[in-house]
C-alpha cells in the first residue's frame, strides 16, 4: 500500500463525511430552529451536545463502520457476533436504514426549495428586493404544490443519479472545491450582516443565554440536532467509516468534521439573525427563515444575482453530499443482500421516498391545516426522526462501542490509549447515553412520572 493510496483514502474520508454533515442541517435547520427556541441558551445546548455526545458518537460509529466494513445492518450483526453478543444489534442499523429513508424525504423537498431560488436568483428576482418582497415569493412558493413537486422530484432524481451510478467519487471532488466556497460566501454573508444589519443584536441572540427559555422540548431539539448535524445516529457515517485506512486517528479526524460543521452552523447564525433583527422579522418564523432573510442580503448587494446564485447553487451541493449519505445505508443493504442491482436499489429506495416527501409538500399548502397533536406531517418526520430515532441510534451505538466491545477491540481500533481512551470510554459509556436517556425520559414525562 503506497503512502499516496492511504492519503487519498484518509482524504476521501474526510470528504465524504464533511460532505454529508455539512447540509441543509447546518445552513437551514440550524438558524430556524434557533430562532424557534429562544437563541443562546439552546445554542450552548446545543454546543454541548456536539462536544459531549456527537464527538465520542461519532468516532464509535467510524471505529464500527471500519470493522464492520458492510451495511450498518450486516456491519452490526458481525460486530455483535464477533464479540458474542446478540444479533437483535441488528436492529440498530435497521432504525437508521428507516430513518434514512425519512429523513431525505423531507430534505429532497426543502432541497427542492433552494434548487428554485436558484433559478430565481438567475433570473434576477432577488435584486432589490424588499423583506416584504422576499416574504411574499417565499409564501407564493410554498403556496404551489406543483412547483414544489416539480423541484423535490428533480433534487430526488439528482440524488438517485448519483447514488445509482456510484460516482461518489466526483461529487467528493467536486465537494473539496463547493465546500471551501461555501464557506467564502458564508463570510461575505456575515460580512454583509456587519455592515448593514443589527449585528450585535444578533450576536447577542446567539451567544448570550437566557435560560428561562429554554423548555425541556428545546432541550431534546438541539440534543437531536447534534445528531443530525453530524449525521450520526442512523449509520451514514458508519457506512463511510469503511472507507478510512487502518492507520488514520478516528479521533484527530472527527474533531476535525465535528469543527468544520459547527462553524458553519453558527456563521450560517451570524449572517441571519443581523438581517432579522434589522428588517423586524421574526426569528421564529419556522423552517423558511433563511428563505424570507438571505435574499433581503443579496438584494441589496452589488451583483446581486451573480451571488445569489451562487450561493444557492452551493446550498443544493451541499445538500446533494449530505442526500447520498441518507439513502446509501438503505441501498447498501438491498445491493449486499439481494441479487437487486445497485441502480433498482435506488430507484426503489429513492423513488419511495420521494412518494413519502409528497406529504410534506402538502404539508406547507394543501394540508397545512391538518395536524396530529399539534405537527403536520412534514413536523412529524422531522420530529421522529431527529428527535427519537437518530438519538435512539446514537444511544444503542454508544452502548454497543462502550459496553458489549471489548476495551481491546475498541482500544485497538481507534489507536487511543492512556488519557484519550479513558476520557473517549467515559464519555461512551456513561455520559452519551446517560444524556441521551435523561432528555429523551424527560420529555416523554416518563421521568415525571416515576420521580413524583
Ligand atoms: N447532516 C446532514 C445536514 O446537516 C443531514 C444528515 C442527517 C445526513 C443524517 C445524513 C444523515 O444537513
Amino acid at each position: 500500500m503506497s503512502v499516496q493510496g492511504s492519503w487519498s483514502g484518509k482524504f476521501a474520508f474526510i470528504l465524504a463525511a464533511t460532505g454529508s454533515a455539512v447540509g441543509l442541517g447546518n445552513i437551514w435547520k440550524f438558524p430556524y430552529i434557533t430562532g424557534e427556541n429562544g437563541g443562546g441558551a439552546f445554542v450552548l445546548v446545543y454546543l454541548l451536545c456536539i462536544a459531549a455526545i456527537g464527538i465520542p458518537i461519532m468516532m464509535a460509529e467510524i471505529m464500527l463502520g471500519r470493522r464492520g466494513h458492510q451495511n450498518p445492518v450486516n456491519t452490526m450483526e458481525k460486530l455483535a457476533r464477533e464479540e458474542g453478543a446478540s444479533s437483535a444489534w441488528k436492529l440498530v442499523g435497521w432504525m437508521g436504514v428507516f430513518a434514512g429513508i425519512m429523513i431525505f424525504s423531507y430534505y429532497s423537498v426543502i432541497a427542492g426549495w433552494a434548487l428554485s431560488y436558484f433559478a430565481d436568483a438567475l433570473r434576477g428576482v432577488f435584486s432589490g428586493i424588499t423583506a416584504e418582497g422576499a416574504g411574499k415569493h417565499f409564501n407564493t412558493l410554498l403556496g404551489s404544490w406543483p412547483s414544489l413537486l416539480a423541484w423535490h422530484t428533480l433534487f430526488a432524481l439528482m440524488t438517485i443519479l448519483i447514488v445509482a451510478r456510484g460516482v461518489r467519487g466526483g461529487l467528493e471532488k467536486a465537494v473539496s472545491i463547493m465546500m471551501p466556497a461555501l464557506f467564502v460566501m458564508l463570510i461575505l454573508m456575515v460580512g454583509y450582516a456587519m455592515g448593514n444589519g443589527e449585528f450585535m443584536k444578533g450576536v447577542h441572540f446567539l451567544f448570550s443565554p437566557d435560560f428561562s427559555k429554554l423548555s425541556g422540548a428545546a432541550v431534546l431539539t438541539a440534543m437531536g440536532h447534534a445528531f443530525f448535524t453530524l449525521s450520526l445516529g442512523m449509520g451514514a457515517i458508519m457506512a463511510y467509516g469503511a472507507y478510512l485506512p487502518k492507520n488514520v486517528s478516528i479521533g484527530a479526524t472527527t474533531i476535525t468534521i465535528a469543527i468544520a460543521d459547527t462553524v458553519v452552523a453558527l456563521l450560517a447564525g451570524l449572517a441571519i439573525f443581523p438581517i432579522v433583527f434589522s428588517h423586524g422579522l421574526e426569528a421564529g418564523s419556522g423552517p423558511g427563515l433563511i428563505f424570507t432573510t438571505l435574499p433581503i442580503a443579496f438584494g441589496d448587494m452589488p451583483y446581486s444575482s451573480l451571488f445569489a446564485s451562487i450561493f444557492f447553487l452551493l446550498l443544493v451541493f451541499a445538500a446533494l453530499s449530505s442526500a447520498i449519505s441518507l439513502i446509501e445505508p438503505a441501498v447498501a443493504r438491498i445491493t449486499e443482500k439481494t441479487a437487486m442491482s445497485r441502480g433498482g436499489a435506488t430507484f426503489l429506495v429513492g423513488g419511495f421516498s420521494w412518494l413519502l416527501g409528497i406529504g410534506s409538500i402538502l404539508s406547507f399548502n394543501m394540508l397545512s391545516e391538518h395536524k396530529l397533536a399539534g405537527k403536520t406531517f412534514f413536523d412529524w418526520m422531522d420530529y421522529l426522526t431527529s428527535n427519537i430515532m437518530l438519538p435512539l441510534g446514537g444511544l444503542f451505538i454508544a452502548i454497543f462501542a462502550g459496553w458489549v466491545m471489548s476495551r481491546k477491540s475498541s482500544g485497538d481500533e481507534l489507536s487511543l490509549s492512556g488519557f484519550s481512551y479513558s476520557l473517549w470510554l467515559f464519555l461512551t459509556r456513561f455520559v452519551a447515553p446517560l444524556a441521551v436517556l435523561i432528555v429523551l425520559l424527560k420529555v416523554s414525562g416518563v421521568l415525571d412520572t416515576l420521580f413524583i
